[in-house]
C-alpha cells in the first residue's frame, strides 16, 4: 500500500472559483501537500494522460474539456490514500456520488466531475511522476 494519490482540480472547478473549497476539504480529511502547481495541460499532455480511455466515445470531449482552462495538479499524502481519496470524492459521476463527497458538492457533470482521482496505487506514482520531478515534491 502507498501513501500517495494524484489528484487534479478540473478546469470546471477552478472556472467556478472552487480551488479553496476543495482544497479546504481534502486538508480537512487528513491529507497532506506534497507537491502543487496551478497549470494548463496542452492537448498532448492531456490525451498522454488520458490514454487509457482513448478508445472510449468521449475521450476526444475530455481531451477538450481538460485543456479548457487551469488546473491544479497536486501529490497527496496520507495512509491509505488512493482508496481514501476515492472516497472523498465520490463516484464519477456526480449523480451517483454520495452526499458531501467533492464531487456531489461540486461537479457539473459525469466529464466536469471537478476533480481526477488515481485509481490505483501503481496509477498514482506515474501520474505524480507524469507532472512533478523531485525537486518539485516536498
Ligand atoms: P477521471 O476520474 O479524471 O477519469 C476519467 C475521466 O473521464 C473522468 O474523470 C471524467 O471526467 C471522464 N468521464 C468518465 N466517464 C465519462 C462519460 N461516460 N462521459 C463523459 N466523460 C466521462
Amino acid at each position: 500500500m502507498s501513501n500517495i494519490t494524484f489528484t487534479m482540480i478540473k478546469p470546471d472547478a477552478v472556472k467556478n472559483n472552487n480551488i479553496g473549497p476543495i482544497l479546504a476539504k481534502i486538508n480537512d480529511a487528513g491529507f497532506t501537500i506534497r507537491a502543487m502547481k496551478y497549470t494548463e495541460l496542452s492537448e498532448a499532455q492531456a490525451m498522454a494522460f488520458y490514454e487509457v480511455h482513448k478508445e472510449r466515445p468521449f475521450y476526444g470531449e475530455l481531451v477538450e474539456f481538460m485543456t479548457s482552462g487551469p488546473i491544479v495538479a497536486a501529490i497527496l499524502e496520507k495512509e491509505n490514500a488512493v482508496e481514501d481519496f476515492r472516497k472523498l470524492i465520490g463516484a464519477t459521476n456526480p449523480t451517483e456520488a454520495a452526499e458531501g463527497t467533492i464531487r456531489k458538492i461540486f461537479a457539473e457533470s459525469i466529464q466536469n466531475n471537478a476533480v481526477h482521482g488515481s485509481d490505483s496505487d501503481e496509477n498514482a506514482i506515474i501520474e505524480a511522476d507524469f507532472h512533478f520531478s523531485k525537486t518539485e515534491r516536498f
